[in-house]
This record gives C-alpha cells, structure tokens and sequence, in this order.
C-alpha cells in the first residue's frame, strides 16, 4: 500500500504472500505466485532448500512427506528428507493434489522455474534461505544460483529481492558476498542486541506473537546496513483486525497465507 502515515515520510506497509497465496493454493508451487499475482499482489515469499544433486529447489518442511506424494511414488525411502532427492526424482512428484484434486500436476519447483515466473509475473520475492543447518552452504549457492538468474543487477537488488533466514550465519554471508542485496533476520532478539543484527539486515522479521509498540520503536532508531531506518516485518497473520493492529504498532511489512484478505483489511485502515 502507499499511504502517507503521520510519519514525516510518506510509508506503505507491504503485504506478502506467504509461500504464495497458500491459503487457497498449494504452497511454493508456480500456481501459488500466480493466484497471488491475480489478487494484485506483488510480494511473494518462499523457502529454498537443496536437493541430492546440488538443484536448489522450493520448499518448506524437511520431508517432502506432506505435500507431496512421495510415500507413494517412493515407499522405501523414509523419512522422505528433501536432500535425499535428486531434482529428476523430485520433478516426478505431484505438490497439488494434497491441497485438492484441481491443484493436481503442479509440482516442486526448482528455484530457476520459481525465479522465472516470478519474474515474468513482474512480482518481488522474500527468499527464505531455509533450514540452512541441514543444507552446508546453503547462502552461498542461493547466491550463486541469484546471480546466474540475473537476479543480482540493479534494479533487482534495489527494487525485487529481500533474502531472509532463521540462520543468522546465512543472512551474513549474503550480506558479505553481496553487500548491496537487501536483507533480513527472522526472529526476535532481545533489544539490547538489535544492533548487531542491524550491522548486517535491513529488516528484523518476527513472528507476531512476540512483537509490541515498544520492540518496533526500537528496530525502527536503529539504521541498518544501507543507512536506512531498520524495518520490522511479521508473519503469519491471517486474520485481517490483527494485521491492522500490527501495522498500528509500526509492522513495515504483514507475510500472510490470505494476502488478499489482508491487503483490503490495511487499504481500508488507511495503511
Ligand atoms: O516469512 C516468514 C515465515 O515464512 C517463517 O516461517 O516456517 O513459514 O518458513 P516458516
Ligand atoms: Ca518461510
């Protein structure tokens, strides 16, 4: 949204569709960004992880148990982690029909397939780095594989590209491997250490259970590491009164399954 708050400077709180619009749509798949998309939202999130064979691709839970039909299409190889898979294993695996049989044939897809539709789609992406604990290296082939999409240029890393991890380790090396790329912990540290983590994230993005008036005024005195004001994101807020209260308390930015539901909830508010 684009609203002037009271604030000196004119602010929109952002709405971002949380792995896509996957409320109504199977989670990380190509149809999510798309339903997003045709809801008008322009700011997608996903979670990237590696497969057996190097591909990067989109997913969130360790398994790929639970959204896809992998215990059938391979029973003997529980628990199903995502980096026992080879990227031509994972490409035969339905990510739809668990959501409802009209979702049936979308599939996993690789982290190039995803970049591309979000590009050509015209929408902006908040990249979980995800689970980088399992996955050695995990920012610094996430970096490699911007890089090759093109997604490094100017206009991208000024205007498209948030990377975000639970990791603080991995949120550093993107910002030491590409200092221009914009940033953001997921968490929420105790205040009297907001500032280390301002040294290398632009924005503190926290669950919303955990934030208050108070915790956003002290993300927002702080300047991040491309000299402007820290921002604070939160997730997963659903329920639109709960957005609006949060975007009250100073929330820059609301991830959400229902980004529809949400983004009419703040425009009304006047956010
Ligand atoms: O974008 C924040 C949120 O996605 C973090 O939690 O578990 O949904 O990846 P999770
Ligand atoms: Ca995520």
């Amino acid at each position: 949204t684009a609203a002037a708050s009271a604030a000196e400077q004119p602010r929109g709180v952002v709405t971002v569709a949380h792995r896509g619009a996957s409320a109504y749509v199977p989670e990380n798949t190509l149809a999510a960004i798309d339903a997003a998309r045709d809801l008008g939202i322009t700011w997608v999130e996903n979670d990237v992880q590696r497969a057996k064979d190097g591909t990067l691709v989109i997913l969130h839970d360790p398994t790929l148990a639970r959204t896809t039909d992998v215990e059938q299409k391979f029973p003997d190889r529980a628990p199903w982690n995502v980096w026992d898979f080879t990227w031509e294993e994972i490409s035969t695996l339905d990510a739809g029909s668990w959501k409802g049989p009209q979702w049936a044939g979308q599939k996993v897809p690789s982290m190039e397939q995803y970049m591309n539709r979000v590009e050509e789609n015209d929408q902006r992406l908040v990249l979980e780095i995800k689970r980088p604990e399992y996955h050695p290296n995990l920012a610094e082939d996430t970096v490699e594989e911007l890089d090759r999409l093109g997604w490094l240029d100017r206009t991208h890393v000024e205007k498209k590209l948030v990377v975000q991890s639970f990791g603080a380790d991995s949120v550093k090396t993107v910002h030491a491997l590409r200092p221009g790329v914009k940033t953001a912990f997921l968490g929420t540290p105790a205040i009297a250490d907001l500032p280390e983590y301002a040294a290398f994230a632009d924005q503190i993005n926290s669950t919303h259970t955990t934030v208050s008036p108070e915790y956003y005024a002290a993300v927002h005195a702080l300047t991040g590491p491309h000299g402007r004001r820290l921002e604070a994101y939160t997730w997963t807020v659903d329920d639109p009164a709960r957005a609006v209260r949060l975007a009250g308390w100073g929330a820059d930015g609301i991830i959400t399954n229902k980004p529809d539901v949400v983004e009419r909830a703040l425009v009304a508010a006047g956010y």
